[in-house]
């Protein structure tokens, strides 16, 4: 017999189809109650399925994240950011022949229009990387207006290659301009980090050689970012997606989600917090603050992760070879020892918190000579990649509709006009 949920309201009783683990919840709908049909109240979609999907999978609870099935720990170990961006888009790991033809794609269009590099010059110098970012990836929408015709295969697959291709010179643009440099211009003899890293930290003088080993760092951290399933910026995407909108339109909301603290923004959180703490002895006061709800401590817990992150686990990996390139960062101790206390305290241990990606991230590139606004801006170039993924899906799919949710309302109702003379003052 099929699963099924019972509810009762009054004298109305209704047995709900439970398929995927879930009910529908516009079958609430057939059962009335005082307050008209019944509906689900979820703030935040803690518990509410927004679409189907196959691109990524995640077990909070075991601690397990899967790209198309494939264990994220084992694509970092084993190939490159552009072969998981492959693998996200398509559903599978490309051959040899279909990687070179994608790399080629991909480098064919790093150049950005002109224009979009003075939009981004147009913000004052000390304005947050991630909000010149956030422009720069909406205006793309004006150079390719054809990128509207959503509806169109090729168009779709024309604007992914060129967003996926042109978000490092962006977001290396928005680095440049804070600083006051030049732009750099993409290398085509360079890949896609490592004329990433060209574009960021390429001086006038001398030609910039990056450690392979600091390269490799990089591109596993981008395997780490490339997509998160629902998460808030993806659900933005698929929000304003959801309303028929290209891809620059709907990614230049992803950023914005992204930049939050919450968020994408937790990396710079971190630092700050770390430079706050100042030093390993300040730690158990510093987590006495946390319990006693005067401060957040930043990278630790997660919506989905009731259990160790197992990005976090593959960058703690990562710190130790970076940091074999450029020096221990001093910060790294007063964070291994957070994670110590925190994992045996009570607070951290009945509300199942662990370090998230963010925790250790930061370290990475606070020792590669990143401003703590730099961070987030180097979460979005890879997490773009996801949102495309999720972007075409949701573009895609018959059952989507414009995401529109309900509310509760606990506002006045049917109140009669006061002319301004007869109000109370
Ligand atoms: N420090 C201290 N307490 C925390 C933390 C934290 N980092 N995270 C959660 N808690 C506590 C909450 O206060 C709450 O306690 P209560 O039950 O006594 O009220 C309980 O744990 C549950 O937390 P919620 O906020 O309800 O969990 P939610 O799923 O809504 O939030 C979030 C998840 C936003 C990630 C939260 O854990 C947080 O703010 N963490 C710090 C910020 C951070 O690192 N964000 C990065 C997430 S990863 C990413 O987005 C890429």
């Amino acid at each position: 017999m099929a699963d099924t949920l019972s509810i009762t309201s009054g004298s109305e009783r209704a047995e709900l189809p439970i398929t995927e683990g879930s009910v529908r919840a516009t079958d609430l709908r057939a059962i009335p109650t005082p307050d008209g049909p019944l509906t689900s109240f979820d703030p935040g979609f803690v518990n509410t399925a927004s679409c189907h999907s196959s691109i990524t999978y995640i077990d909070g609870d075991a601690g397990i994240l899967e790209y198309r099935g494939y264990p994220v720990d084992q694509l970092a170990d084993g190939s490159t950011h552009l072969e998981v961006a492959h693998l996200l888009m398509f559903g599978e790991l490309p051959t040899a022949s279909e990687l070179e033809a994608w790399e080629n794609e991909i480098n064919t269009h790093r150049f950005v229009h002109e224009n979009v590099g003075q939009i981004i010059e147009s913000f004052r110098y000390d304005a947050h990387p991630m909000a010149k970012l956030m422009s720069g990836v909406a205006s793309m929408q004006t150079f390719y207006p054809s990128a509207r015709r959503i509806e169109d295969p090729e168009s779709r697959r024309r604007n992914v290659v060129r967003l996926i291709a042109k978000m490092p010179t962006l977001a290396a643009w928005s680095y440049r301009h804070s600083i006051g440099r030049h732009r750099v211009y993409p290398n085509d003899e360079l890949n896609y980090v490592e004329n990433f890293l060209a574009m960021l930290f390429q001086s006038q003088q001398r030609v910039y050689r990056p450690d392979p080993r600091v390269t490799r760092a990089m591109e596993v951290l981008f395997i780490l970012h490339a997509d998160h399933e629902q998460n808030c910026s993806t659900n933005a995407v698929r929000a304003v997606a959801s309303a028929g909108n290209d891809l620059y339109t709907s990614a230049g909301a992803g950023v914005g989600a992204l930049f939050g603290p919450l968020h994408g923004g937790a990396n710079e959180a971190v630092l700050r917090m770390l430079r706050e703490i100042g030093h390993v002895d300040n730690v158990g006061e510093f987590l006495e603050g946390v319990k006693n709800g005067r401060a957040k401590l930043m990278g630790f817990g997660h919506r989905v992760y009731k259990n160790y992150d197992p990005r976090a686990k593959v960058i703690k990996r990562s710190t130790e070879e970076v940091f074999e390139v450029t020096g221990i960062n001093p910060l790294l101790e007063i964070a291994v020892e957070l994670e110590r206390i925190a994992l045996n305290e009570e607070y951290f241990v009945k509300r199942r918190l662990y370090p998230n990606v963010d925790f250790y991230s930061g370290l990475i590139y606070e020792a590669l000579r990143f401003p703590p606004e730099m961070f987030t801006v180097l979460f979005a170039v890879p997490r773009t990649v996801g949102w495309c993924a999720q972007w075409l899906e949701g573009v895609t799919d018959p059952e989507q509709k414009i995401m529109r949710p309900k509310q509760i309302y606990t506002g006045h109702r049917a109140r009669t006009f006061v002319p301004m003379d007869e109000r109370d003052a």
